[in-house]
């Protein structure tokens, strides 16, 4: 994990840093983002939606249409236009800190929270899901399970934070509020 620094901020400083959600698919990074913004009194982004947004098609098309690279291309823009917002929160997608570039953006003026979900919660989070193209494949849990392996190490080395996040998306967030002193 990354060294936090989040004792020795000033209260000032907190207010305006970016909270940034990581974790793998399924984790729960929109849901409780979307809460924990409205509790701290914050806005919001999800990264996807972002891009979606801009790139004016889904991203099952972005990826069909123009392939996964452009795709990570897409999601590094994204970041370092929001590392340049403060007091946000943002969802990140689930391959989004695992591109050092676009980490390193969103880590430069915010603090990244990696969301834990234990494997077969996520697969059955995840097991009628039609919208993540990694996703559509016959061997889809083996698929699923081996990125989960590949990915955690990772996820944990980009985050400031470990939240353990299987609990409902309500209680994840105030204990996300508590954990930053955002209360
Ligand atoms: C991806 C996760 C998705 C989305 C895209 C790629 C990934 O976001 O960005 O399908 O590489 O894990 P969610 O984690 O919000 O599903």
């Amino acid at each position: 994990m990354r060294e936090g620094t989040v004792g020795a901020d000033t209260l000032e400083k907190r207010a305006e840093r970016n909270i940034i959600l990581c974790g793998f698919m399924g984790c729960g990074k929109s849901s409780i983002g979307r809460r924990l913004a409205r509790l701290a009194g914050r806005s919001f982004v999800d990264m996807d939606e972002y891009i979606e947004k801009k790139a004016g098609k889904t991203i099952k098309e972005i990826f069909a249409e123009e392939g996964e690279e452009a795709f990570r291309q897409m999601e590094e823009d994204a970041a370092s236009a929001l590392s340049r917002e403060r007091g946000l929160v943002i969802a990140s997608g689930g391959g989004t800190v695992l591109r050092e570039k676009s980490r390193d953006a969103l880590a430069e003026t915010g603090i990244i929270l990696l969301l834990d979900v234990p494997f077969p919660a996520l697969r059955e989070r995840l097991k009628n899901d039609t919208s993540r193209p990694l996703l559509q494949r016959p061997d889809r849990d083996e698929a699923m399970y081996s990125l989960f392996l590949e990915r955690m190490p990772k996820y944990k080395a980009a985050a400031h934070m470990v939240i353990p996040a299987g609990a409902p998306a309500n209680f994840v967030a105030r204990e996300i509020l508590h954990r930053l002193e955002l209360e």
